[in-house]
């Protein structure tokens, strides 16, 4: 049993390294008694800035000092707060050597780093502090010993979100001392003009707004209520990030001209000033910009005053006090009568201005208000009443008694719909497959949750869920929901614990056995009150509001709690199988049996769960579940018989992999490898390596592809595996025909397919319910139908199609949307620019079904060009270029370079000459693994040098594209050059003349069934 204190806890915190510079060189140059003096001044005057600024000194470390934000408990804005004290904190001791006893010369500065992460934190006795253990101490400990003089330095997940509020280098790699992965940081050098985090999305840029015409209407009917000449309210009520501001902002834009707007935003900072919003109105009704100097502050309260007598002589001593020219009066005044003159004063400037135009007071972030701002906006309400204006305010709490009786709209979050507009405005290199309705439930529809989990994903082109695996929770939304969380009481959040260890879904009956507790529903019906939870069906399933959220909780939950509700909830999941006759989960099972410790059965579970996802092709859901298996199976001491377990899982996830390669792959393949090759295990060692291959090639690494299929065919043959030696020669001949190498790669092809049908006919002798699918010998005859349509054969490029997939039948494998895609590209190198469209549709729909979102690329660039052929649709060429770049940011390099011909073809006739060379140019950089787009980028930059777009001869690129036709005979691109020859009009190039030659192209052209160029030659003829 452990025990556990509650003084200790699990918790991210930011945390503030600072050290004096040169502090060995002080002691050097000073008397001890010297040093001590000044380590007092150093300390006197940063604990005093780190209090103001809400953090706590945890500890000194001679002349280091650690400070933390958000311990024991959050603020929403701990990064933030952490970064301004340590600018003020530099500030603040520079200079600080004119008035202590340092040697001639010396300055005292410091260096600083910052960082936020997951700390244990027990705490001391006497409330000295705590003891913090964990990687974030080292990492922000080691980032100030890095910092260099007066400089601060922050890591980047640390000031994710917040980076517009600050003047900043950009970011730089970092290796720490001692730590074995490189930290990204900046150097921050002083705060922005942005003061808050409304005001950082805006410098990022704003998404177009989506949605909120109800609340537009209902501010546009209060506005109008208000032009009638009395006060009229509106309260903008909604949680965190749902998008009050930017309503306000949008409605501000709207009215712009026609009305004055101020606005005063609130503040939670424990260094916010009484009175803020107020003094921001002030000054903006007196037309004072934030870089105002003092004079012009004078200036523009004397006009004030002289413009309106008497009443401004009276107000006056108000207004300057409020305006930070006088000090405010000494304590020993009656408070009752300071106010009531902040309320007259503020009250004729704000009615005078209402005089001129009506007027919008805006006030956001009211939830935060002062009591100072709160009594003088009930004076305000009480003597405005009679002037055309309209107050909106923007807060969180729905309930402010001094609103009360005032009618309010309640933002709710967004629908799916309008949640899938953003991710597509944020997230322009993305394919969507299931990936926005991830992203949706993750955010629960909230805008800003969405607008950084966005932001804060790992991978830069995402497709689907799997992509957000990894994502951290940014710290802008981990305060936010770490102040609600500690607001619960103790019962409450220990069954939001618990339902956190369960997941972003939880029944009540498993939540009743795990925790134990029977009535629970009253505890539930707090979390749903406090946003955190809501009901999916009647009562008795509930589901976290935001899945960021239970990230947040589980974080929090101590481990030895964490791994006693897992086993809880085990013992809960099988009982309830039991009880109902119903399969047994696996996935959950195999989830709660890791973070239980029972690494064996979590083993078995998530491999079953990952056969099961495999066999219905959820090959995501596959990938996932073998990766927690070959996790788990880490977590053990692997025995032989386990190792070979592990390079049998490799293998499986691989398989389910196949449609979606990536370089993190290559990695564990290898190690697969060197595993059987230790165990003698040659069998094994040829399947990795034929992985490998593989992968290499869906990279488009064909040089690195054909040296392991050799090396596995060699294995394979070795271990006598003749399936495997089929098709590896099927593999080696597709990497040979993606390289460009034909000759090679048909002699490979066929002896692979000679050797497929071989065994293939064995495998017939099986009976049909243990019979296979082949599906390898449809993909390569696909791929060599690619090969036949370089070179002009069309008619044999179809019937390897058509045999291919004749074999597949119609079983929709996800092998199916492979070749649908290949036989799209054939379609297009004929000139058969709508069947080429249709299959391409066809090959989507089939990837999209079975999550492949290489193959969705693929066919995207394909349908992109084809319609861009057809109908010149500026939306096509979008399309192609959207798909290609995904493409690219994934590394996946298998054909692009025809992907870029046709890009750069498609640019240069949309008349964007620079991108179009550009992409030739990608082209023309793939050569040695890559070849089929070779000649067409080299087309491409002959157009352009005859329009005078790109430097060079057009006829020498011609006769480069007729060297890199000539080398693949490919006789379709021959054609097709000499027929962009016959267009320059080249009288000589051709010895029978233009007109003959073009007579003679359009002959080739029907020949290859390519009528869309064939009359092209014609009337060019014409
Ligand atoms: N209707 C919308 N359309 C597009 N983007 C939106 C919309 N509403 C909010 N956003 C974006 O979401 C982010 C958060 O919105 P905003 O700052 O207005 O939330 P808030 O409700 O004011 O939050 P807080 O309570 O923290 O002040 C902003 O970047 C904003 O631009
Ligand atoms: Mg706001």
């Amino acid at each position: 049993m452990v025990v556990t204190k509650v003084s200790e806890f699990r918790r991210h915190a930011v945390l503030l390294f600072a050290d004096l510079c040169e502090f060995t060189a002080l002691n050097e140059a000073s008397d001890p008694e010297d040093v001590a003096l000044v380590l007092h001044g150093l300390r006197n005057t940063v604990e005093a800035v780190v209090r103001a600024h809400g953090g706590a000194v945890n500890e000194w470390r001679g002349d280091g000092v650690l400070c933390t934000f958000g311990l024991p408990r959050a603020s929403e804005n701990d990064a933030r707060h952490a970064v301004e004290t340590a600018l003020s904190m530099h500030a603040a001791v520079r200079g600080l050597e004119r008035h202590l006893p340092v040697p001639k010369g010396f300055e005292i500065r410091l260096h600083s780093g910052l960082h936020a992460g997951l700390v244990f934190a027990s705490e001391r006795e006497a409330a000295q502090g705590y003891d913090l253990v964990g990687d974030a101490v080292n990492t922000a400990a080691r980032l100030c010993e890095r910092a260099g003089r007066d400089e601060l330095w922050a890591t980047e997940e640390t000031i994710e979100g917040l980076k517009e509020l600050f003047e900043t280098e950009p970011p730089e790699l970092l290796v720490l001392k001692g730590k074995k992965s490189m930290v990204q940081a900046r150097r921050i050098v002083r705060r922005s003009e942005v003061r808050d985090r409304f005001g950082a999305s805006q410098r990022r840029g704003l998404t177009k707004l989506i949605g909120r015409e109800t609340a537009l209407w209902t501010l546009n009917q209060r506005l109008s209520a208000a032009l009638g000449g009395s006060l009229t309210v509106l309260n903008v009520v909604g949680s965190p990030g749902v998008g009050k501001t930017r309503l306000l902002e949008e409605f501000r834009a709207r009215v712009a001209g026609g009305v004055s707007v101020v606005t005063g935003r609130c503040e939670n900072a424990p260094n916010a000033k009484p009175l803020k919003p107020f003094i921001e109105v002030l000054w903006q009704a007196l037309g004072l910009q934030a870089q105002s100097t003092k004079a012009q502050i004078i200036e523009a309260l004397s006009a004030h005053v002289r413009q309106f007598q008497p009443a401004g002589a009276a107000h006056e001593a108000a207004l300057s006090r409020l305006l930070g020219l006088e000090a405010m009066p000494a304590l020993s005044a009656n408070p009752e009568l300071v106010q009531q003159s902040f309320v007259d004063a503020l009250g004729d400037v704000l009615s005078h201005l209402s005089v001129e135009r009506p007027l919008v007071l805006m006030l956001d972030d009211w939830q935060w208000a002062d009591d100072a701002s709160r009594q003088l906006l009930g004076g305000l309400m009480r003597l405005l009443q009679r002037a055309p204006v309209l107050l909106l305010i923007g807060s969180r709490d729905a309930d402010d008694p001094l609103l009360a009786g005032h009618p309010a709209v309640t933002l709710q979050p967004f629908t799916r719909e309008e949640s899938a507009e953003v991710i597509a405005a944020l997230l322009p290199v993305a394919l969507d497959l299931g990936l926005k309705q991830a992203i949706h439930e993750r955010s629960g529809g909230n805008p800003l949750f969405l607008e950084e989990l966005c932001r804060a994903l790992p991978n830069a082109a995402p497709a689907g869920d799997e992509d957000l695996v990894g994502g951290k929770v940014p710290p802008t939304l981990r305060g936010i929901i770490q102040v609600r969380v500690e607001r619960l009481p103790e019962a409450v959040a220990q069954v939001l614990r618990a339902a956190a260890v369960i997941g972003s879904e939880f029944s009540l009956g498993v939540l009743q056995r795990v925790t134990g507790i029977s009535v629970l529903l009253p505890l539930l019906e707090q979390l749903v009150q406090g946003d955190l939870i809501h009901a999916v069906d009647s009562e008795s399933t509930f589901r976290f509001k935001h899945s960021t959220t239970r990230d947040v909780v589980y974080e929090s939950v101590r481990l030895p709690e964490r791994r006693r509700l897992h086993a809880a909830a085990v013992l809960a999941l099988e009982e309830s199988a039991r009880a109902t006759g119903l399969p047994e989960p696996h996935e959950e099972l195999g989830y709660h049996c890791a973070g239980a410790g029972d690494h064996q059965r979590a083993v078995r579970f998530a491999e079953l769960a990952g056969d099961e996802a495999a066999i219905s092709s959820s090959l995501d859901r596959a990938r996932q579940q073998y990766r927690i298996a070959l996790d788990a199976l880490e977590k053990l001491d692997l025995n032989p018989e386990l190792e070979r377990l592990w390079i049998a899982l490799v293998s499986k996830w691989a398989a389910a992999s196949l449609y979606s390669p990536a370089r993190e792959h290559l990695k564990i393949i290898e190690r697969a490898g060197a595993r059987a090759l230790r165990l003698l295990d040659i069998a094994a060692a040829a399947r990795a390596e034929y992985w490998l291959g593989w992968f290499c090639y869906a990279l488009g690494e064909q040089e690195l592809a054909i040296e392991h299929c050799r090396g596995a065919l060699e294995k394979a043959r070795s271990a006598g595996d003749q399936r495997l030696a089929a098709q590896l020669l099927l593999n080696l001949g597709q990497s040979l025909a993606a390289a460009g190498k034909y000759d090679e790669a048909l002699t490979h092809l066929e002896a692979g397919l000679d050797a497929k049908r071989r065994t293939s006919q064995a495998g017939r002798a099986k009976p049909a319910s243990e019979r296979r699918t082949p599906l390898g010998a449809p993909y390569a005859l696909a791929c060599k139908a690619l090969l036949h349509a370089d070179r002009g054969e069309f008619p044999r490029a179809y019937e390897c199609i058509d045999e291919g997939l004749q074999t597949l039948g119609q079983i929709g494998h996800a092998v199916e949307g492979s070749c649908l895609g290949l036989l799209g590209m054939v379609q297009l190198l004929q000139g058969r620019w709508a069947d080429g469209l249709s299959t391409a549709m066809r090959a989507q729909a089939t990837a999209e079904r079975v999550n492949g979102p290489y193959v969705v690329a693929m066919s995207k660039t394909v349908s992109g060009y084809a319609r861009w052929m057809l109908e010149r649709d500026p939306d096509s060429l979008a399309e192609l270029l959207h798909a290609v770049r995904w493409l690219e940011e994934r590394g996946i390099g298998l054909y692009i370079s025809y992907n870029y011909g046709y890009l750069a073809d498609a640019l240069a006739s949309a008349g964007q000459p620079e991108a179009a060379r550009d992409y030739a140019m990608r082209a023309l950089a793939r050569k040695t693994v890559d070849r089929i787009g070779e000649s067409a980028a080299y087309r491409t930059l002959a157009r352009l040098a005859v329009q005078g777009h790109v430097p060079g001869c057009a006829t020498d690129f011609l006769e480069q594209a007729r060297q890199s036709a000539a080398a693949r005979k490919s006789v379709r691109e021959l054609a097709l050059i000499d027929l962009d020859l016959a267009k320059m009009a080249g009288e000589r190039a051709f010895p029978m003349g233009v007109e003959a030659k073009l007579r003679e192209l359009s002959h080739v052209f029907q020949g290859m069934g390519m009528d869309f160029y064939a009359r092209e030659a014609a009337s060019v003829l014409a």
